[in-house]
């Protein structure tokens, strides 16, 4: 260190700055670990170590899938794929994006999960996913990585670093709910902070009006995490080419066949192909869609709508105004060793 050279008396208060740099640095370190390690916030240990097993392909049965295989921070955390593929290629639906995923109430298409702590758990054990089927599994595995164990028991003082699947789960849920976006041209214009352009301008008030998109997909991120019938679970003609039961298969309740829960929009300019099954490959296949009135089958909630191409454009100028500007793509993290 700079600071051991008595012959620079001003690189010694250097070394005493970084002293108390690192001292500082150290108890802000211990401070940051949240309670209930729920909270996520960047620079937390909890936070730091979700986001290296978010990337790391280790904690795959083949070693070949990691988290961000699928949601790539490159593509707003999706894949860019119809269908994602993941260990032993197996095909399971379109990845949604992640961003903002830390207000979702219920989690998945279906709702079949209320929590990002309890998916992750299934992500990791998922035959499709992560492939390590067993929680003892993906526990010796993270164990036998050793910088692993030091920034478990960082993130885990009070479990003593334990690592478990549920240590795992929550530290990469705590980073998924740092996954944020808020800085699009969108935002900046409701904050009059910034511009939207003419175009965007008229496809807003189309989508709050006449269109009637607004109905389901509703407040800061664009949807009402509510589920519902467009008709778009009929239309799939993906690889599993077959129709998807949604919401009834977690409730059991005949009004919730076919009933997905309305994605949000928020990144939607950047993460083609759309739809559960990655059906439609771009947004003006989307609005052709709302425009036919979904599938036309009884109980479809949308009604046909007609776009002049102009109206078109001003809708798609709309959408892709919700692309948040410092969404960047963050240098993907050192793994431990
Ligand atoms: C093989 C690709 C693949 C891998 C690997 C994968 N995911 Fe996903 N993820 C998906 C797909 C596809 C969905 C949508 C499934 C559905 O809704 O039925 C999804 C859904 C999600 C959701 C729900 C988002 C929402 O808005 O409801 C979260 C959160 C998520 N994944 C996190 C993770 C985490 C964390 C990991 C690693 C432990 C992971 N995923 C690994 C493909 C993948
Ligand atoms: C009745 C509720 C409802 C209305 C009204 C509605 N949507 Fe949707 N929207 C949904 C649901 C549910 C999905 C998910 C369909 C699926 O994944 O199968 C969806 C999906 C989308 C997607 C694809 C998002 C993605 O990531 O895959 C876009 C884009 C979209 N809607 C835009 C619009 C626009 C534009 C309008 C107005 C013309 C509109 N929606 C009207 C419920 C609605």
């Amino acid at each position: 260190m700079a600071g051991r050279d008595s012959s620079k008396p001003q690189s010694r208060g250097t070394g005493r700055a970084l002293i108390l740099l690192s001292l500082l640095a150290v108890v802000a370190f211990f401070a940051a670990v949240s309670e209930d390690g729920s909270e996520g916030v960047a620079g937390r240990p909890l936070v730091e170590l979700g986001r290296r097993l978010f990337y790391d392909r280790r904690l795959s049965r083949s070693g070949l899938v990691a988290c961000a295989t699928c949601h790539d921070p490159h593509l707003a955390y999706t894949d860019g794929r119809r269908q994602s593929r993941g260990e032993a290629g197996m095909v399971t639906a379109n990845a949604p994006t992640l961003a903002n995923v830390g207000n979702r109430k219920l989690l998945l298409f279906a709702g079949s999960r209320s929590s990002l702590e309890s998916h992750a758990r299934v992500a990791l054990l998922n035959r499709g996913e992560m492939g390590g089927l067993t929680p003892q599994w993906v526990e010796d595995r993270v164990w036998s990585i050793r910088g692993y164990r030091v920034l478990f028991e960082a993130a885990f003082p009070t479990e003593s670093g334990a690592i478990r699947l549920d240590t795992i789960a929550r530290a990469i849920a705590a980073f998924e709910r740092t996954i944020r976006t808020h800085d699009s041209d969108f935002d900046l214009f409701v904050e009059g902070r910034g511009h939207l352009s003419p175009s965007a301008r008229r496809g807003l008030a189309l989508f709050r009006g006449q269109a009637g998109c607004a109905r389901c997909h509703s407040g800061h991120d664009f949807t009402d995490d509510k589920f519902h019938f467009t008709g778009s679970t009929l239309v799939g003609d993906g690889p599993r080419n077959e129709v998807f039961p949604g919401r009834i298969g977690v409730t059991g309740d005949p009004r919730d066949w076919g009933r997905v829960r309305t994605p949000t929009l928020r990144e939607v300019a950047r993460t083609p192909p759309y739809f559960h099954d990655g059906s439609l490959p771009t947004l003006a296949a989307v609005l052709s869609f709302y425009e036919s009135g979904g599938a036309q089958q009884a109980g479809v909630e949308i009604h046909p709508i007609s776009l002049t191409p102009k109206q078109r454009t001003d809708l798609i100028a709309f959408l892709t105004s919700l692309s948040g500007r410092s969404w960047v793509d963050p240098p993907p993290p050192s793994l431990p060793e």
